[in-house]
């Protein structure tokens, strides 16, 4: 990469996460984009309609391999096969995906690197709010020109959903179950008949070939706005689990870490992430509610505590280790962070934490440090 390297140059790190323009997160289709032209030229499978590639290649882009030339792609997600040759597999039909987990389970994530490896770009994106009203899933209008001319092709401002549909591409719709019931029924007719009706206009946008819909909801938002049944059958839906094993979650945050950290230029020393085990222990056993060892039930508190949050609670141990220590995480450096990912709530969670760090934390020999950590944070 040289000086003069252009904002569409790609890092020299692939998924490093910076650009040469400093921009703080480029798009998975900018950030990897070697992998994916590599992909793209040896790719000799079948393509579905204005695919960039074909399946099995965006499934290879999903879990990492070596292709035939030698270069290596990177896993960007870590778990079952299965999972993402359904999804992939239901994008190539006339069937929508939905992606359906707890928090921080990966499933804006996925959807991104997806949309970068079907279409090229992950920019065409809806986000789901109590407030996404039906210009963000239809069209809406500039008024000026409404009001100067009258309504026009001109005057009208396309949603993400209906650029998608115009270029056969896919559209990602972030948190669907938070969007009104009302706005998620615009969502069947595009599904279904695959067009969108502008009655002010006497038209309608037919989607082109290659268009489909991602859309991701969270699990423990069930209730809030579930999809209708005629919404929910044009889904195919694919759970994305919590990490099944401690050493499969070590390994995601392990991988993320090391990515994140390069990205923002901290000079830690990324061999030696040995506190990654003992962060997502803590996690698994209060998210479960019992020990590793099965042997002492535990009292769960009120946050998630999903590897999004381990990989968030290591990221700030490798900054206060990079800049105020060796480099190297330890028990000091990491303590902060966890009791701020556990304590979400100030009365109920404190009693949760002290509970473990007095009847798990002390007893484990190898944890003092961690404990002492712990404990010179909040004196109880
Ligand atoms: N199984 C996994 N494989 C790879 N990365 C994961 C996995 N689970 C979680 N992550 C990481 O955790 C973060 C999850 O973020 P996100 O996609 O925003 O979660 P969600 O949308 O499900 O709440 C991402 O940085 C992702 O890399
Ligand atoms: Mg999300």
């Amino acid at each position: 990469m040289t000086d003069t390297a252009g904002p569409t140059d790609t890092p020299t790190d692939p998924g490093a996460g910076t650009d040469a323009a400093g921009v703080l997160r480029p798009p998975a289709e900018q950030a990897f984009a070697d992998e994916l032209a590599a992909l793209e030229r040896l790719d000799d499978r079948p393509r579905p309609p204005k695919w960039r590639l074909s399946p099995w290649a965006v499934t290879t882009y999903l879990l990492g391999g070596t292709l035939s030339d030698g270069t290596v792609v990177t896993p960007k997600y870590v778990g079952a096969r299965r999972l993402v040759e359904v999804a992939v597999a239901s994008l190539a039909t006339d069937r929508a995906l939905l992606l359906l987990g707890v928090p921080g389970t990966a499933k804006t994530w996925v959807g991104e690197h997806l949309a970068a490896a079907v279409s090229g770009s992950s920019r065409l994106v809806v986000q789901g709010t109590a407030g996404t009203a039906e210009e963000s899933i239809r069209y809406g209008w500039n008024y000026a020109r409404l009001l100067a001319d009258g309504p026009s092709r001109d005057a009208l401002v396309p949603s993400p959903v209906m650029r998608a549909m115009q270029a056969g591409r896919l559209v990602r719709v972030e948190e669907l179950t938070r969007i009104p019931a009302d706005v998620q029924d615009a969502l069947i007719t595009i599904l279904s008949e695959k067009t969108l009706p502008v009655p002010e206009l006497d038209t309608e946008v037919q989607a082109v070939q290659g268009f489909n819909v991602i859309a991701t909801a969270n699990n423990r938002d069930k209730g809030v706005n579930d999809l209708s049944s005629a919404l929910k059958r044009r889904f195919t839906t694919v759970v994305l689990p919590l990490p099944a094993t401690l050493s499969e979650e070590a390994d995601i945050v392990r991988r993320r870490v090391a990515s994140l950290g390069a990205a923002l230029r901290l000079p830690a020393d990324l061999e030696h992430l040995a506190e990654v085990e003992r962060v997502v222990t803590v996690f698994r056993e209060l998210r479960s509610g019992v020990t590793a060892d099965q042997r002492t039930s535990l009292k769960s508190p009120s946050a998630t505590l999903s590897t999004a949050e381990a990989i968030s609670v290591m990221t700030n141990g490798l900054a206060l280790a990079a800049h105020f220590g060796d480099g190297r995480v330890g028990a000091d450096d990491v303590a902060a962070g966890l009791v701020s990912a556990v304590v979400k709530d100030p009365v109920q969670d404190r009693i949760v934490w002290q509970e473990y760090l007095e009847t798990v934390v002390k007893d484990r020999r190898e944890w003092s440090d961690l404990y002492r950590a712990c404990r010179d944070l909040d004196p109880a």
